[in-house]
């Protein structure tokens, strides 16, 4: 396997059919990755970032980054303050880039939609940054980590419009507001996420939700 031209990536990512593919594609592009989502104008990270400002406390509580790749979300959090970030990742190539920035205090290969091993509670909050998209993480990400964050804690996470939509995110994130599991505290319209990649249809949306 071979890294794909640049505008290509985030579609041959997004393409994936199953961990496995998932995991060896970020592998593969693990090293390129920063510079690729820089070149593409990634906008994500400072939206995030704003939103984690207005409702996520700098108590120390510790922060779960799901989905961390190699940690430029973590990177934001750790200059606005946020200490004692752990970043869970599929990818182990991802991982040993974050590691390399030096944001994180544990980092842990795990698949979302599936168990996850931390305590009940164990987490102040969670983000999730650009994992919720095609070929990616199930809806079923959520079950594991609302367990995971303690009452009141917030759950931040951008989802592609298009699997918000097609691919069961609206009807899990309505059924689980239904049963009390968490509240919806704010959402964003679509935007643009990448401007530069050559997605289609690349918009996203960011939710946050109050554990309840
Ligand atoms: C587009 S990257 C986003 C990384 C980082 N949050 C950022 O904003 O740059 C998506 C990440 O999700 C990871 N990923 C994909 N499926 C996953 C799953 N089921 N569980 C955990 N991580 C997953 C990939 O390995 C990749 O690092």
């Amino acid at each position: 396997m071979t890294l794909p031209a640049k505008d290509a990536r985030v579609n041959w990512v997004i393409s994936s059919k199953n961990n496995e593919e998932v995991t060896s594609r970020y592998d593969l592009w693990a090293e390129a990755y920063d510079a690729d989502l820089q070149s593409y104008g990634y906008r994500s990270p400072g939206i995030v970032a704003g939103m984690v400002g207005r409702y996520v406390a700098k108590d120390g509580s510790p922060l779960l980054d799901a989905g961390a790749g190699t940690g430029i979300m973590g990177e934001v959090l750790s200059v606005l303050g946020y200490q004692d970030i752990t970043a869970l990742d599929i990818s182990q190539g991802m991982l040993d880039v974050a590691e390399r920035k030096g944001v994180y205090s544990g980092l842990k290969q795990a698949a979302l939609g599936e168990p996850l091993d931390f305590p009940s509670g164990h987490f102040g909050s969670v983000v999730c940054v650009g994992t919720l998209v095609g070929g990616h993480a199930p809806p079923s990400s959520f079950d594991e980590l609302l367990r995971i964050t303690r009452s009141g804690g917030h759950i931040v996470f951008t989802v592609r419009t298009d699997v918000y939509h097609g691919g069961g995110f609206k009807e899990k994130q309505e059924e689980l507001e239904g049963s009390g599991a968490w509240r919806l505290v704010e959402s964003t319209e679509p935007y643009v996420s990448v401007p530069g990649s050559n997605q289609p249809e690349g918009t996203n949306m960011i939710f946050v939700y109050q554990v309840g």
